[in-house]
């Protein structure tokens, strides 16, 4: 991988010292992620996205780097901000700045003040494109930032809650440009919300607790792509897994998958470790909390911190400690204790890594074309939330399948005929 020995002037991060074992993280992420390299090397070439400056509100880890330096690469003038205060890898941020002339905003455990200025930051970058996780950039943009909007042709959004918080603002009439919701195409949330939230998130358990999984009765409330990930991965860790819903559907799958699936009020009684993965607030809340046993582990995987009522158990106790990194112990006036994981906040990024390089190659292989697509596209869309263009979806499939060696079949013109035809039953 190219670097560019480039010193930024203006960033914030924690120490341009841990840059070293930044970049050498960032290179071997960039090993895991060949679909993410083939675009690179034709972004190279083609510099489709040259002049365009990129302000991107994402969760600053080794795969993110990749991206950023693949826009970079294709032309794009790039600066990055943190999508979350806790999910910030410092080493990467330095190395972004000194190796790659990218810079940075983003400081792990930043208090909400500094979470803003940044974004703020990355918005006085005046750019032309925005890329968004949760659609924070977005709303500070149009809140306060209405200065840079009219220079905004387009932007993109990474996950279900961002695609949730933009459609609202198009029904509100409030979005100024088109925005692609990366998050629909199928080879981001079939892969990344399922296989890289469930494996991660409970790497992110384990890493901040140590406690053993096999035999435990683990709840998974919200049974969507990410809640199917985490059920399955839990499953497979030994877990009796319980899952609640408030889908119909998605609760019967559950079931039919061979999950106990019950209402919070029940699963609080008897659960050991409690994960939310919903978009929703108070899915954990006072009464739940309530009824649950003494030790009882509570976490939350869902896009903000709101899953989990943490005003209603700070009320609840008498007292908190940290006993580990990332674990709040709270000692409730009743006797029991409750256990906290990471404040709340995506426990797979603020305890461990978030999700392995070779599942964001092909979320961030989709981030990449629909930068190119928008910029090419722009003019002609809508200023609502679009989706991905299936063409797009399945050469990042082709190139995925290619990477790994697998090879498929092609229809043969007969079938292409059958498939089409509407007269042929026999
Ligand atoms: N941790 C990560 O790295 C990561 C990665 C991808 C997505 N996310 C976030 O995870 C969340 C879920 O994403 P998804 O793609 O699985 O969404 P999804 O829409 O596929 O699934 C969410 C599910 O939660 C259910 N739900 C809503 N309210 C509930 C409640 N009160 N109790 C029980 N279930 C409830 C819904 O019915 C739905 O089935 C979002 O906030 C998303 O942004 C996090």
């Amino acid at each position: 991988m190219s670097t560019t020995a480039v010193t930024q002037t203006s960033f914030d991060v924690k120490n341009l010292e841990l840059a070293d074992l930044g970049k050498r993280r960032i290179e071997w992420a960039n090993q895991s992620m060949p679909v993410l390299q083939t675009i690179r090397k034709d972004f190279i070439k083609q510099q489709p996205l040259k002049g365009i400056r990129i302000s991107a509100c994402l969760h600053v880890t080794t795969e993110t780097a990749n991206l950023a330096i693949t826009l970079r690469d294709g032309g794009a003038d790039v600066v990055l901000c943190a999508s979350n205060p806790l999910s910030t890898q410092d080493d990467v941020a330095a190395s972004l700045v000194r190796d790659y002339g990218i810079s940075v905003f983003a400081i792990k455990g930043e208090d909400n003040d500094s979470y803003y200025k940044h974004i703020l930051s990355a918005l006085d970058h005046k750019p032309h494109m925005t890329m968004d996780d949760g659609a924070d950039l977005v709303s500070v943009a149009l809140t306060k930032r209405q200065d840079v909007l009219d220079g905004i042709i387009a932007g993109t959004e990474e996950t279900t809650t961002g695609v949730i918080r933009l459609r609202a603002m198009a029904k509100d009439g409030q979005l100024r440009y088109p925005i692609i919701a990366v998050n629909d195409a199928l080879t981001k949330h079939m892969f990344d919300n399922r296989y890289g939230t469930g494996q991660s998130t409970m790497d992110g358990v384990i890493r901040c607790t140590n406690a053993l999984i096999a035999g435990s009765k683990f709840v998974v409330a919200g049974f969507g792509w990410c809640g199917r990930g985490l059920a399955s991965r839990a499953r497979g860790a030994g877990a009796e897994v319980i899952v609640t819903e408030v889908d119909p559907t998605k609760a019967l799958e559950a079931v039919m998958e061979g999950y106990r699936v019950m209402s919070m009020i029940e699963a609080a009684k008897i659960g050991d470790v409690f994960c939310t993965v919903t978009g929703n607030k108070n899915v954990l809340a006072k009464e739940h909390f309530d009824l649950m046993k003494d030790g009882a582990i509570i976490s939350n995987s869902g896009h903000f911190n709101v899953e989990i009522d943490i005003p209603s158990l700070e009320k609840m106790s008498s007292s908190k400690r940290t006993t580990r990194a990332f674990v709040e112990e709270y000692s409730l006036k009743d006797g029991r204790k409750i256990n906290l994981l990471g404040e709340g906040r995506l426990i797979n990024l603020a305890s461990a890594e978030g999700h392995p390089p070779s599942v964001m190659d092909m979320s961030f292989a989709d981030q990449a074309l629909c930068c190119e697509y928008m910029v090419k596209n722009y003019k002609t869309l809508e200023k609502k939330v679009h989706t991905v263009p299936a063409d797009l979806d399945k050469r990042v499939a082709r190139l995925k399948l290619e990477a790994m060696g697998v090879k498929i079949d092609k229809l043969t013109p007969e079938q292409e005929e059958y498939l089409a035809s509407w007269n042929e039953g026999t």
